[in-house]
């Protein structure tokens, strides 16, 4: 079985042990490196761009994605990993169309695509005990 690679997001955090630190992109790993291999990263878009080039910089990063992809193999990648709302890197929101874009290029490929929500999913996802 060759789906093995992690796609996440520059900024994204995913937690301090060894699997989830392979998908942290704010700075962290570079602390406790080197992690496990096959982690790959793009860059999200922009969301405090103005309307119309907010909607250039989602194609251009949507086409660094799929490019991604294509040159690794999308046979060889298991997930993409993104936190919809990036908490420690300052708050910073993945636009909608982003998200809807590559839920879609995921599911062409055969990638899972995993919304991580520790973060954004407090008090939507069950009391807190
Ligand atoms: C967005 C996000 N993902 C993952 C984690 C890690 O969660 P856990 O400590 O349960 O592994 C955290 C922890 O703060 C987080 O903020």
């Amino acid at each position: 079985m060759n789906k093995k690679k992690f796609i996440s997001l520059e900024g994204d955090f995913h937690g301090n042990s060894y699997g989830s630190l392979s998908v942290t992109n704010v700075g962290l790993h570079e602390l406790f490196g080197p992690v496990l291999d096959g982690s790959l990263k793009v860059t999200p878009p922009n969301a405090s761009l103005d309307k119309e080039n907010l909607e250039k910089d989602i194609e251009n990063k949507c086409k660094e994605l799929i490019d991604l992809i294509s040159c690794e193999g999308s046979e060889t990648i298991a997930a993409m990993i993104i936190e919809s709302i990036q908490g420690v890197s300052g708050v910073r929101i993945i636009p909608n169309e982003y998200i809807q874009k590559i839920r879609e290029i995921t599911r062409q490929n055969d990638i899972l695509l995993i919304v991580d929500e520790v973060t954004t999913g407090i008090g939507r996802l069950g009391d807190i005990e």
